[in-house]
């Protein structure tokens, strides 16, 4: 009885090593997190940008990029905020919608958080 449970906390402790192990960082999960930025974005953005920020197709044929990817990752906070509030192309502006401390919030999740 004590063998079994031994060699199961073992094997237990070889799985999570392995886990440890792999040098990808973890990609960090909208939809997992119970932070108040993600669940802004869940309420307000996921409709659009998917529910990790992948990027999708609207049904009108608009196509919402990934916000986890591209030329965009490099600009400035203040060019994610700005985007965020003002919108345009295709996406609604925030700034009457969200306050000013929920913007900011958004704005560090996707210019920090959201990686591939
Ligand atoms: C109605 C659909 C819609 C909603 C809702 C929406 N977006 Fe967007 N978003 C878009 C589209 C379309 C673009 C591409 C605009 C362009 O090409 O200039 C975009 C672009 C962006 C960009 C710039 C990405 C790039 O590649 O240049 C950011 C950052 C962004 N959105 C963040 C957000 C956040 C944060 C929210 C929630 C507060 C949100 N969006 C809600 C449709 C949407």
């Amino acid at each position: 009885m004590l063998r079994a449970k031994l060699i199961a906390i073992s094997l237990f402790a070889v799985i999570a090593l392995a886990a440890c192990g792999s040098s990808e960082p973890t990609r960090f999960s909208i939809a997992a997190d119970p932070g108040y930025a993600s669940s802004l974005f869940r309420q307000n953005c996921a409709i659009c940008h998917g529910p990790e920020g992948d990027g999708r197709t609207l049904d009108d044929g608009t196509i919402v990029p990934s916000l986890r990817v591209g030329e965009f990752k490099k600009k400035s906070e203040a060019d994610v905020y700005n985007q965020i509030s003002e919108g345009g192309n295709g996406m609604t502006p925030f700034r009457t919608q969200l306050s000013e401390r929920e913007m900011r919030l958004l704005t560090e999740l996707v210019h920090n958080k959201l990686r591939q």
